[in-house]
């Protein structure tokens, strides 16, 4: 049981926390990825029946499971699912609450550090002039594909992640209040403003117009009309449900964490449900308007649809040669916006996967905060190089490029 005495400081802090929580890189890459690998409008039906059937009961549930657990002085899975039953064996089951947690903070820390990276590029214009296979080659040296850097190592991806490690520990041992809280109110507006400058932009795209060879609403079109036979799909529902629970966050013990931490009295039916809600507008609205309508704008629906094309790290490979047709500075600040956007999306995401994992040492452990901030970025540092060298079988030959490669630091490898 705890000692540390931590809260949210208001009522908008925690909601915009907790969407902070489930609004991620899923939204904006892992979204359209499963959108057009399942059909467009196919996808869509079984997608908001399973949040509205699945994904919000789960929110209730596990909002009250934290909220109990904090009544008692437990923050994290383990100690909570112990104060609900007599089992004794229950609270190991909590422990995946804090595993799944550091496993997946291992691979997202490491993305979230390329958009910060890539903000980075934009500004200094590193992409200006390129050809899409200059831009592709970029992000291959980038990620390790291509050899290159000290023994192999892409030594400016491993400088980008311990720059996002440090500011990740750093925010999580201000505390919530001070630190993931603030964030929050930070990132979300700045997030949500540039979301939705890019999807005018990307909708309001003509054929014809700066290089477009369609109307970015194509694209819409093709992801809103439903089509009823994927009703019957299986493999569609499976996608659907399954991009319900990454991006609402729900099965890792991270809503329960956050949860923990509002005040006894405090509403979390219509809580839970401005958070979950926030965090469809953003995937729906924002995220299915800017990938998906600005590459059927420039390839055309048949290329978007082919297997391959497009998947999670379109948004590293294609959108700085798309930006570029709008004009340097335009491009420019697209770019900003676009990888500004996806940090903002990260960082809220992976501080709410340290917090289980810090509420966990702090509870049981008596690990004060700034300590425990640092284990947990020491966890995901080792984690991620832990995990890939464990697969690691040396090198290998990358199929489109036919380069070899150090295994190491490329998340393709470990990935596909
Ligand atoms: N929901 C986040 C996203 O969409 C991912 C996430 C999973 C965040 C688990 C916290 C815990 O990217």
């Amino acid at each position: 049981m705890s000692s540390h005495k931590e809260g949210w400081g208001s009522r908008v802090g925690l909601v915009l926390a907790m969407a902070g929580n489930a609004v991620g890189l899923g939204n904006f890459l892992r979204f359209p990825a499963q959108a057009v690998q399942n059909g467009g409008g196919a996808f869509i039906i079984p997608y908001l029946v399973s949040f509205l059937l699945m994904g919000v009961p789960l929110l209730w549930i596990e909002w009250a499971i934290g909220r109990h657990g904090g009544k008692y002085g437990y923050h994290s899975t383990p100690g909570m699912l112990d104060s609900m039953t007599k089992a004794k064996w229950w609270k190991y089951v909590g422990v995946f609450g804090i595993f799944t947690n550091l496993t997946v903070a291992a691979y997202y820390c490491y993305l979230e550090s390329w958009t910060l990276a890539y903000v980075w590029h934009s500004i200094t214009g590193a992409f200006e002039g390129k050809t899409a296979t200059e831009v592709a080659n970029f992000f291959n040296h980038y990620v390790g594909i291509v050899d290159g850097g000290f023994f192999n190592f892409p030594v400016e991806a491993i400088f980008f992640f311990l720059i996002t490690l440090g500011v990740n520990i750093w925010i999580l041992s201000r505390g919530l209040s001070k630190g993931v809280e603030i964030a929050s109110k930070i990132g979300m507006p700045l997030l949500i403003l540039f979301g939705i400058f890019l999807a005018i932009r990307a909708l309001t795209l003509d054929a014809g117009e700066q290089g477009a060879i369609n109307d970015a609403t194509m694209g819409l079109n093709f992801l809103w009309e439903p089509q009823f036979d994927s009703l019957t799909n299986p493999k569609v529902w499976l996608a659907a449900a399954g991009q319900i629970f990454f991006t609402l966050s729900v099965g890792m013990g991270s809503i329960h964490c956050y949860a923990a931490y509002v005040r006894e009295r405090d509403d979390i039916a219509l809580n839970a449900a401005s958070a979950g809600w926030m965090n469809e507008f953003v995937e729906v609205l924002l995220g299915g308007s800017i990938v998906i309508p600005i590459s059927v704008a420039y390839f055309g629906l048949d290329w978007v649809v082919a297997p391959g094309n497009v998947g999670l790290f379109m948004g590293f490979r294609t959108m700085p040669v798309l930006f570029q047709n709008w004009g340097p500075i335009l491009a420019a600040l697209a770019g900003v916006m676009w990888f500004g956007l996806l940090f903002f999306a990260g960082i809220t995401s992976s501080l709410a996967m340290g917090q289980p994992v810090m509420a966990f040492l702090q509870d049981h452990f008596k690990i004060e905060r700034a300590r425990s901030a640092k284990l947990f970025g020491a966890c995901v540092f080792s984690f991620r190089c832990g995990v890939s060298s464990s697969m690691d079988t040396g090198r290998s030959r990358n199929s489109m490029t036919g380069q070899e490669h150090s295994h190491l630091w490329c998340l393709h490898c470990s990935s596909r």
